[in-house]
């Protein structure tokens, strides 16, 4: 049975806001809302059969209002919704609709592959989406069939169009760049993004791939791409950012166009590290590399539910937090999720 959603507690012992023991405030949670997914990118899934998590299995979106209601007073702001494919949740637009309307969160943002885009954007806008990203790694159909192991360059595009025609709706593109695949295109696709004036974000290959075929070679960082652009942009002016828990090294042209590198291996922003994370199946975790969870889902279904319990688990999850990476010894060694499992 689905639990009712409830008011927030007023209990004043979890009125404290999120600081870890490195003081790093926490405002930000990355919800994953499915481990499905409707293409197989090299750098995420396997191509084998996968068995994918129940339906059952995942939180509903009422309990994952619950969740945000109560993480809003303890100072979460900002939520990102994430998958797999989030646009394969079912209604997706319900949960939008259900954590747009809660007070406190002022941020709410998609990642998507943009395949499912095109006919979801206007629900979405409608219950309240105000931000998107959408992952393009390419403008080459027989790329893109490499690199995504399937069809679907053709809808990402449609996806892409169809969302910048929302003035309301904030549109950025994500780009992740693999040596032997995509390298030559880094420039087509920043003209692409220049020609819409969107934001285009380069992110690093992590070690999170399914298939555990990361390697140093195969990633390009961030100032070598930041070098290539220049040689065709000018010199790109680094944009001043006073939030220290923003990930990307944001730089523009001298035309106003907006470059950012999210360089996690190169250049790890641990320090300014402010965000928690649900997994579909409902376990928190506190870093994309940690080899800790804890389960939300069995105390929110749990006939004894109290707030209490639930705040206690944020706490437990929060104050293991280490400063990077998961735990001292395991700087860069794969979690035992991938990063369609854990939410990108
Ligand atoms: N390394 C870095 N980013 C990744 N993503 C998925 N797998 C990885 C990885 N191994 C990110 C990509 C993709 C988004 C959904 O998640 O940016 O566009
Ligand atoms: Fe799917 Fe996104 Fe992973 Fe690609 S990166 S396989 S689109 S979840």
């Amino acid at each position: 049975m689905t639990p009712q959603v409830e008011p927030v507690s007023d209990d004043k012992t979890h009125g404290q806001p999120f600081v870890d023991r490195f003081g790093r405030v926490h405002t930000s949670l990355r919800v994953s809302v499915t481990d499905k997914c409707n293409l197989r990118c090299q750098y995420c899934m396997p191509d084998t059969p996968i068995t994918f998590h129940p339906t059952a299995e995942l939180l509903t979106f009422e309990e994952i209002s619950q969740v945000v209601r109560l993480l809003v007073p303890r100072g979460i702001r900002k939520i990102r919704v994430t998958g797999g494919e989030p646009l394969l949740r079912r209604q997706l637009d319900r949960l939008i609709a259900m954590v747009s309307s809660i007070d406190g969160v002022d941020d709410l943002a998609i990642t998507t592959n943009g395949i499912l885009l095109e006919e979801q954007v206007e629900k979405l806008v409608a219950a309240g989406l105000r931000r998107i990203n959408v992952s393009l790694d390419t403008l080459q159909s027989s790329t893109f069939k490499v690199l995504a192991r399937r069809d679907g360059l053709e809808r990402v595009m449609a996806g892409i169009a169809a969302a910048t025609r929302y003035q309301e709706l904030s549109v950025k593109l994500n780009t992740l760049i693999l040596r032997d695949i995509n390298l030559a295109e880094v420039l087509e696709l920043a003209r692409f993004a220049a020609d819409l004036k969107i934001p285009l974000r380069f992110i690093e290959f992590m070690p999170l791939d399914a298939e555990r075929a990361w390697s140093e070679q195969r990633m390009v960082s961030g100032t070598e791409l930041r070098e290539r652009l220049e040689s065709e942009f000018g010199t790109l002016l680094q944009v001043d950012t006073t939030d220290s828990s923003q990930p990307s090294a944001d730089y523009v042209t001298g035309d106003g166009q907006l470059f950012g590198f999210i360089s996690t291996v190169t250049e790890p922003f641990c320090g300014g590290c402010d965000r928690l994370r649900l997994t579909a199946d409902g376990k928190l975790r506190n870093c994309l590399f940690s080899q800790q969870e804890w389960d939300l889902r069995e105390p929110l279904r749990a006939a004894a539910r109290t707030d209490e319990n639930l705040h206690s688990l944020f706490d437990a999850c929060l104050s293991a937090k280490y400063f990077a990476h998961g735990s001292p010894q395991s700087h860069l060694q794969p979690p035992q999720r991938a990063m369609y499992q854990i939410g990108g």
